[in-house]
């Protein structure tokens, strides 16, 4: 059976229907990867007439049938370029095998809060989930409570970008959960949003906003709201990136590169560069006004050689945490008190861009390198630890090169490696925990939906 735009699908129960997308999909390491629609305004969006809408939001009764949405998204490793990206040094990050999966539900009856994993919903243990409802899932305009669950295989604050890929999944499955309306704006045929985020719209207030609730039905463009769609083609890339990234920046004390969101959210290979790269795929632009002024970066996907595939990471857990907000921090004030150290980022920046070269042309000797000789630097900035040159030393010997990944101070280290089970062996008898994945993964991923929507939201006037 085949869904009209996205492929296959089932029909579980007699009543609900789970999609496992699929569609015009590119391949990784043999591997489909989740792209989803291109948020052009002014572009040819899928078709939505034919979709039958019917409201399910909360309050009506579905008989045996729960509405639930569940989505999943990769954690990432970054290969050359973390804290020099803050301040808009290129740098790369590709996506993990590992991944986060977020299902929500609507609680039935009369329950006063959100549920997380059964318990009651602390906004302040998960700060993220928090904004992302202030974004999307507004209380005061009637949304239903959530009961949300969370699982994979991301260990959490360890630099492998669990918040990020549970920000990402999330903002997917909530998207999915309360459709999207499109208007006609001029032309009867279009498809363009009339709300939703987007690096086509003014994007202060998605970074600006604390802990009041953003209008959800914000116009994304002057016309009238006339469709609504409530299936998964709702979902959009940058959208869920762009969410990911606002709630990490007020996560991390208001200084975030869009690194971790936008990996996380298309998979693969991200570049993050200060400028425009003509011979690579570009995504968006992002710009976000730190402590420190406005920073502005251009995003890329990046094609790799098939002989990627020779190689692997090994990632090493040193089992200490280190919260990103503090690592970033520190690098904040030593550049406040010696603004001469400013050139140990741009080296960083020279670094990466090097190895990113040697990463196109296959060369994976010089790949390893430049990883090592950033982790040179990384050290310098203060940023690294004991126990993570500890585990780089030991995977040194079997490995191309090594160095920390994430915020450092603890967390993981990378070893990338033509002998995966070798380097694993020799971080775990230093004493880290190890995960292997190859280079780029599968990004965002929309795994189940059935009983759209869970909140169906109505039309401002
Ligand atoms: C954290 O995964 C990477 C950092 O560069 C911070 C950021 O990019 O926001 C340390």
């Amino acid at each position: 059976m085949s869904h009209p735009e996205t492929g296959p699908y089932v029909i579980v129960n007699g009543c609900s229907i789970s999609y496992h997308l699929t569609g015009n999909i590119p391949v990784v390491n043999g591997r489909r990867v989740q792209t989803f629609n291109a948020p052009t305004i002014h572009a040819e969006r899928p078709t939505t007439e034919n979709k039958g809408y019917e409201a399910r939001g909360a309050g009506k009764d579905k008989g045996d049938c729960m509405g639930r949405v569940s989505a999943s998204a990769p954690g990432k490793c970054i290969l050359f370029g973390e804290h020099a990206v803050v301040y808009g040094q290129p740098a790369v990050a590709v996506a993990i095998e590992q991944r986060i999966s977020v299902s929500i539900e609507t609680l039935e009856g009369k329950s006063e809060s959100w549920k997380i994993d059964g318990m009651q919903f602390d906004p302040k243990r998960h700060p993220h989930v928090q904004a992302l409802r202030n974004r999307l899932w507004q209380p005061k305009q009637g949304a239903p409570n959530l009961s949300i669950r969370i699982s994979g295989d991301i260990p959490p604050a360890s630099g492998l970008g669990s918040s990020a890929a549970l920000s990402v999944a999330a903002s997917a499955a909530l998207r999915v959960a309360r459709g999207r309306w499109h208007n006609t704006a001029e032309h009867q045929e279009s498809r363009a949003w009339s709300e939703g985020y987007s690096s086509q719209f003014e994007q202060e207030d998605v970074y600006t906003i604390e802990n009041r609730e953003l209008d959800a039905n914000r116009n994304g463009d002057a016309g009238k709201k006339v469709h609504y769609v409530s299936d998964e083609s709702v979902v959009d890339l940058d959208e869920c990136a762009l969410l990911a990234h606002a709630v990490e920046a007020v996560a991390q004390g208001g200084r975030a590169s869009p690194m971790d969101a936008s990996t996380c959210a298309h998979g693969g290979i991200v570049l993050l560069s200060d400028t425009l790269e003509s011979e690579e795929d570009y995504l968006y632009t992002r710009r976000l006004k730190m402590p420190e002024g406005e920073r502005e970066w251009h995003l890329h996907t990046i094609q790799l050689p098939k002989s990627t595939e020779e190689v692997f990471l090994v990632i090493g857990n040193t089992g200490v945490h280190a919260p990103t907000s503090q690592q970033v921090a520190k690098v904040a004030t030593a550049m406040k008190e010696n603004p001469q150290r400013m050139k140990e980022i741009e080296t960083i920046g020279i670094i990466a861009r090097r190895g990113i070269q040697s990463l196109k042309d296959g060369d994976f000797t010089a790949v390893g390198r430049a990883m090592t000789e950033n982790q040179i630097m990384l050290q310098g900035l203060g940023v690294s630890c004991p126990e993570l040159e500890n585990l780089i030393r030991a995977a040194a010997p079997t490995s191309l090169g090594a160095k920390l990944t994430g915020a450092g101070g603890g967390g993981c280290m990378v070893a990338l490696t033509t002998n995966p089970k070798q380097t694993s062996e020799a971080i775990e008898l230093a004493g880290g925990r190890t995960l292997i994945s190859r280079i780029g993964n599968v990004g965002l991923s929309v795994d189940e939906c059935k009983e759209l929507p869970l909140w169906a939201t109505e039309p401002s006037a």
